[in-house]
């Protein structure tokens, strides 16, 4: 696996100063307050675990499943697979936690379909920004790190699932995008 990266761009200890300083961001942002972390999985389980243990706040964890298929680098149609119960979500302060904030379709959509569900406020806090690749207006309350528009994957982000256990993130070699999306 790690044959496959042609560059790593975060390494471990980055990441981990990179983290303590985000949960420091939320931790003081909700200190006092009474609020749901929600994981978007698969790819935040990483990071949201790693965040999660960096706030000595009271909190409630729960999670929402999102997939944007075309099993390629771009995102294509995305679908919710499924939520919280209800009483998770009426009323509550939630901070949705993902991967990366790349278009910003997944983000949005899911921020719409919890207020809609009757979510008292959704914030959220992303591992990675990805500003230049922006299509729809959205931004992240709270963000680790931001990187230019290269597609990357470790630490949570897959590429046609693959590559989520990496403990960096890095970009792939050429070969094994080809790998992966001919065979
Ligand atoms: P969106 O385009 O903001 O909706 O991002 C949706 C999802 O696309 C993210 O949660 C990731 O799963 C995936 N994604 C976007 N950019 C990358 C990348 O560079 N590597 C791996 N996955 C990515
Ligand atoms: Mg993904």
């Amino acid at each position: 696996m790690h044959d496959d990266i042609e560059k790593v761009l975060l390494d471990e200890q980055q990441i981990i100063a990179g983290i303590d300083k985000v949960a420091k961001q939320v931790t003081e942002a909700y200190r006092g307050t009474e609020f749901t972390v929600v994981s978007v999985l698969k790819g935040s389980c990483v990071f949201a675990s790693d965040l999660i243990r960096r706030m000595p706040i009271p909190l409630e964890l729960a999670f929402v499943s999102a997939s944007s298929y075309g099993d390629g680098t771009t995102s294509g149609q995305l679908d919710l697979n499924f939520f919280p119960a209800e009483g998770e979500i009426r009323g509550k302060r939630l901070l949705l936690v993902d991967d990366i904030l790349d278009t910003g379709k997944t983000l949005s959509r899911l921020k719409g379909e919890l207020m809609k569900r009757g979510a008292a406020e959704v914030r959220s806090c992303v591992f990675l920004d990805k500003p230049a690749r922006r299509a729809v207006e959205y931004d992240a309350d709270f963000r680790a790190f931001e990187v230019e528009d290269l597609f990357v994957v470790g630490y949570g982000l897959d590429f046609a699932g693959r590559y989520r256990n990496l403990p960096y993130v890095g970009s792939l070699k050429k070969e094994a995008y080809a790998g992966l999306v001919d065979g």
